[in-house]
This record gives C-alpha cells, sequence and structure tokens, in this order.
C-alpha cells in the first residue's frame, strides 16, 4: 500500500480522546478538510453525508477488526457482531432481529420500569451516590440480560464483569494479562455465561424464554447458526453494548442536574422527553466514531481512499454537521429533521439495540422526574466532568451526587 499524505495540520492520534472529543477542532476539520488523514493510512470522515455513505458501503468498507488496535485479528468466534461481514453477519443480524424489535422493546417496559422505579426508592433513601456507578452503569444491561432470559440475580455481576471488559485491553487486543480470548481474560464471566448456554442446549424444548434461548436454538439450512462459542461471545457484546446506553443514560442525567430549565421543560412538556433522548443520542453521541477499511482503492465525497486503510467514521463529528442540523452545537427539543442521527450507525450493522435505548432512556426520565422534585438531587460540590476512559465512548465517568429528603 502506498502512503497518501498526513494533513499536518490536522494531525493527531485517533486514540487520544482530548482530540476525538474535541468538538471545535471537528468542526474546523469539517469546515476546512472534511475527510482528512490525523495519522498515516487513517481516514478520518465528519460530514454527515460522507459517513452515511461509507456506513451503507459494507462491500467497499469492510467493517472486520472495527474496534481492534492496527495488526489484531481475533478469531470469528471471539468477534463482536459490529466486526463480522457478509456472509456470517446477516445470518446471525437475522436471528437477532427477530428479538431486537419495537414490539420487543416494549413488551420489556414494565419490567424497566418497575426495576428503575425500585433503584431510585433505594437512592432516595440515600444521602449521597454516584449515580453512574449506582445506577445508569447497570440499569440498560439490566435490561438486556432480562430480554436475554438471565436470572436477575446475577445482573448486576454481569455488568460490573463487563464494566472491567471495557475497561480492560481485551476490547482493542483480544486479550489482558490473564491470557488470551474472553475465556483466558474473564473466566468468571466465561464460566457463568458458558453454564447458561449449556443449560439452554440440554434443555431442548423446556429451555426458558429469551434471546439466549433463540441463540442457542437457531439453525438454517447450514446447520446451527450460533455456535456455543460464538453465543458467549455475543452476550458480552449486548452487555458490553449495552453500557453505551449507560453513557447516554450519564450524558442525560448530567444534563438534567446541571440545566434547570431542561429539567423544568421535561416536567412541564413529558412528551418532550423522547426528543430529549434522541437529541442527547445527537449531540453527546455516546459512541464517537467506529473503523472501518476499505477493501479496494476508492473514494469517499472526492477524496482518494487506498486499499487497506482504515476508515474513522466520525459519528460524533457528523451528528454535528451544520448541513443537516441548524444550530447543530446546541441541545434543542423542537427539532424536525428528517434524517436520523447517526449514534447508531446506519446500514446493514445500525444498532440492534436501538428500540430498547430510546424505551430505557424514556423510562428512566419519567420516573427520575416523578420520584424526585427539582433540585432534590444535586451533583457535589465542585464536581468536575470526566469522561469514561475509552477511546470510542463519550460520557460521565462518575456523577457522585447528594440526595435530599422529599
Ligand atoms: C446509547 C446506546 C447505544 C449506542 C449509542 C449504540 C451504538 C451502536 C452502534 C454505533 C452500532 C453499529 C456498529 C457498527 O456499525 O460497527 C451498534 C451495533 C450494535 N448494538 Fe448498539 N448501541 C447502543 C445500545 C445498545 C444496546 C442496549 C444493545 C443491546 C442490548 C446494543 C446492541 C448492539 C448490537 C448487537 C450491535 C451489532 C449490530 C450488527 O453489527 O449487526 N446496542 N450499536
Amino acid at each position: 500500500m502506498s502512503k497518501a499524505p498526513v494533513d499536518p495540520r490536522f494531525a493527531f492520534d485517533p486514540t487520544d480522546q482530548s482530540k476525538t472529543q474535541d468538538f471545535e477542532l471537528m468542526a474546523k476539520i469539517r469546515r476546512e478538510c472534511p475527510i482528512v488523514r490525523p495519522t498515516e493510512n487513517v481516514v478520518l470522515t465528519t460530514r454527515y453525508e460522507d459517513t452515511a455513505l461509507a456506513f451503507r458501503d459494507a462491500k467497499t468498507f469492510s467493517a472486520v477488526g472495527d474496534m481492534r488496535a492496527p495488526g489484531v485479528v481475533v478469531p470469528l468466534e471471539e468477534s463482536f457482531m459490529g466486526e463480522l461481514d457478509a456472509p456470517l453477519h446477516p445470518r446471525i443480524r437475522k436471528v437477532l432481529a427477530r428479538v431486537f424489535t419495537r414490539r420487543g422493546a416494549l413488551a420489556a417496559e414494565d419490567w424497566t420500569r418497575d426495576r428503575v422505579r425500585g433503584r431510585l426508592a433505594a437512592l432516595a433513601a440515600r444521602d449521597r451516590a454516584d449515580l453512574m456507578k449506582e445506577f445508569a452503569m447497570i440499569v440498560p444491561g439490566s435490561v438486556a440480560a432480562h430480554v436475554m432470559g438471565i436470572p436477575e440475580p446475577m445482573h448486576d455481576q454481569l455488568m460490573s464483569w463487563c464494566s472491567d471488559v471495557l475497561h480492560s485491553s481485551w476490547p482493542s487486543t483480544g486479550k489482558t494479562e490473564r491470557g488470551e480470548g474472553i475465556a483466558a481474560s474473564f473466566p468468571e464471566l466465561a464460566a457463568y455465561v458458558d453454564g447458561m448456554i449449556r443449560e439452554r442446549e440440554q434443555a431442548g424444548d423446556a429451555a426458558p424464554p429469551g434471546l439466549l434461548t433463540v441463540m442457542v436454538q437457531a439453525s438454517d439450512e447450514q446447520g446451527r447458526v450460533i455456535s456455543a462459542h460464538h453465543a458467549r461471545t455475543l452476550v458480552v457484546n449486548m452487555l458490553a453494548g449495552s453500557l453505551s446506553a449507560s453513557f447516554m443514560l450519564g450524558n442525560l442525567l448530567h444534563r438534567l442536574l446541571t440545566d434547570p430549565e431542561f429539567d423544568a421543560t421535561l416536567r412541564r412538556e413529558p412528551a418532550k422527553i423522547p426528543a430529549a433522548v434522541d437529541e442527547s443520542l445527537r449531540l453527546e453521541a455516546p459512541v464517537t466514531f467506529l473503523f472501518r477499511r476499505a477493501r479496494h482503492d476508492t473514494e469517499i465525497g472526492g477524496c482518494p481512499i487506498l486499499a487497506g486503510e482504515q476508515i474513522m467514521l466520525g459519528m460524533a463529528a457528523a451528528n454535528r454537521d451544520e448541513a443537516v442540523y441548524p444550530d447543530a452545537d446546541q441541545f434543542r427539543l423542537d427539532r424536525e429533521t428528517p434524517k436520523a442521527h447517526l449514534a447508531f450507525g446506519l446500514g446493514p450493522h445500525v444498532c440492534l439495540g436501538n428500540h430498547l435505548t430510546w424505551m430505557i432512556g424514556r423510562v428512566v426520565l419519567e420516573e427520575l422526574l416523578a420520584r424526585f422534585a427539582p433540585g432534590q438531587i444535586r451533583l457535589v460540590d465542585g464536581f468536575e466532568w470526566e469522561c469514561v476512559d475509552h477511546i470510542q465512548e463519550y460520557g460521565p465517568e462518575t456523577l457522585p451526587v447528594r440526595i435530599g429528603k422529599s
């Protein structure tokens, strides 16, 4: 592969969050050189249309190695959905999509509301809490685990393990200091998930309802669709993927705690809650960017791309493209934008958890506003916003609060 030039004005390390989450820098790039090489063999898109095009064109832009460090290759059965290509990707996606429907999300709403109420009631009895650690980091994963059919007493433990996965070297290298692959890196997590898979394999028709049973039992003309090994990886994929919804909740909670007008508007006009959830996803995209790889020489928006180059799909930047979103840097509840934002991606890999995420965001805001009076929960004095330590994720690491009595 011959090298295309890096633009020295916009050279930066793509793993440096202080650059990838510098929205003024992204806006400058979008204005001056919207498709740019921040480092060798990496092409960043910052406009909506270019980013959307690359998401849609899975034939030209491969998802393999999406989240891994350069040169890291993991076996298919250790691959998340977002890093699989056809033909395996659509085969598995067809199975998961049976469960991740809008209807499926609404079917989980009563359970979610009940558990959110329970967790908020427990918080109300406290003087202090960390809304990330004790609420936002747990709720979406617990809902995902419920949809999978995993027994509730294990939900908190599973999410704690998944948070360890996210904070480890496994996502980028496929290994940790404990060993290679999920089983060696996270033996307790793997043993628990493998046990559930075995139970369902052995139970046949008597297996409990839920996505995990659907995954274990799915077969097509080529035979079993998802091996036990891959089912384990995909359970971790979905639980860890749901942490993006945790960061969305963190971003929404932070806004509620720091913007009294936002809080007052949602109390006055609860019908605006779904718009608030979607606007948070747009403006504060919990996944800032994703990678693809060009299979052959091509171009995006007139910029030549060489075979093998990594495309850094700047979703957070694209979501602030003024050509699509007027006042793109502002949080507005009255947007009538025909184009969906790119927080969930687009095309063949578009997030399967989107309906579940919208439902969780809505239910959490509804219940939180119903449970607590304005100002009853306050960020502790001296709080400073710090982003979660992960190259692609955007949301608060902690939200330490004081809780007043009602
Ligand atoms: C705010 C919340 C969320 C955000 C921002 C988000 C973001 C994304 C994005 C950007 C993708 C596309 C990956 C790619 O193109 O390579 C994706 C895929 C996926 N998401 Fe989410 N996600 C969220 C919540 C969830 C939840 C709650 C679940 C599951 C319970 C989930 C499960 C998945 C799965 C299985 C895929 C892979 C789809 C495929 O490759 O076919 N996500 N997500």
